[in-house]
């Protein structure tokens, strides 16, 4: 049972990095050199994934468009003799076929899963949040320890956590876990965005999972929540309800989770990423250190 595709939901709106996200996808805003979404496209295709689907929404053309050859810019960058460049824009021998699918109505993070049911068949699968850097310049390696762990557990689901202040378990999906020692742990159940005194940890669902392909039969039962979303977190907490085999993996401390969909976040992933520019970083951290001692 070998975990070889990836579905990455990016139809979103973008509603909390408005008005940056107005007329182009947050997936597609930079972080230092490279706009998120392939950062995600690169962290999944160094785990081994071969075929990504990417559900996507109106007015998300851009990143089908990122990741197309443009024989034109091509032309130029050769013409110009700027084969470095040339190197970076070019993904034709990336080790992954692209696919493009489009979430037509918005109805939450499980109904875009759903969208991917005919890609995945009858295959376990991984779902990737398009807006989400695991690892600085997304070299995590906790996605491969998740595939190996689903493998070797013969699990129906293994999601990616990471612990939280207190004052934001209510801003994420939050993992009951049966106990928490370590850095493995097997999950009894979870709840969507609980306040804080319904919290079961502190515990947060960290935008990386792995399913079977039972999870859409699951997703499939889940009712609407109030906002008419279709939650994927309830269509986990029924595969808990069922007695199958859920697993957490806590992301190492050296390996964060960079989060874009605020701008909180986004601020600080940009600057924690240029500063590592091999080329910039140097000369950025001296600015920042002089703007800095200024305040
Ligand atoms: C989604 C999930 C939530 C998870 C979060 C991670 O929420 O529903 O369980 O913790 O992603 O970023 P969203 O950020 O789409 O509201």
């Amino acid at each position: 049972m070998m975990v070889r595709s990836a579905i990455v939901p990016v139809a979103g709106l973008g509603t909390r990095l408005l008005p940056a996200t107005k007329s182009q996808p947050k997936e597609m805003l930079p972080v230092a050199r490279k706009p998120i979404v392939q950062y995600v496209a690169e962290e999944l295709m160094a785990s081994g994934i071969r075929d990504i689907l990417f559900v996507t929404g109106r007015g998300k053309t851009s990143i089908e468009n990122h990741f197309d050859a443009d024989p034109e810019l091509t032309a130029q960058l050769e013409a110009t003799k700027k084969t470095d460049l040339l190197g970076q824009v070019d993904f034709s021998d990336m080790p992954a076929n692209f696919f493009y699918t489009r979430q037509r109505v918005q109805r939450g993070l499980g109904d875009a899963i759903l969208c991917g049911e005919n890609f995945a068949g009858e295959q376990p699968f991984v779902v990737a949040l398009g807006d989400s850097i695991l690892g600085l310049h997304a070299k995590s390696r906790c996605l491969q320890k998740m595939i190996e762990l689903f493998e070797d557990k013969r699990a129906s689901c293994v999601v990616a956590v990471e612990e939280v202040p207190e004052n934001e378990v209510s801003q994420y999906g939050i993992i009951h876990p049966v106990d928490a020692d370590g850095d493995v742990f097997r999950v009894q159940n979870l709840i969507e965005k609980p306040p804080v005194s319904e919290a079961p940890s502190r515990l947060a669902i960290a935008g990386r999972y792995v399913f079977a392909p039972i999870i859409f039969d699951m997703i499939r039962q889940v009712k609407p929540d109030k906002r008419g979303e279709i939650q994927l977190t309830n269509a986990m907490k029924m595969l808990c309800e069922e007695g199958r085999r859920v697993f957490a993996v806590k992301l190492p401390a050296d390996e964060k989770r960079y989060d874009i969909g605020n701008f909180p976040s986004y601020y600080e992933t940009f600057v924690e990423f240029a500063l590592a520019d091999p080329d910039h970083g140097p000369a950025f951290r001296e600015r920042l250190r002089e703007l800095l001692g200024s305040k």
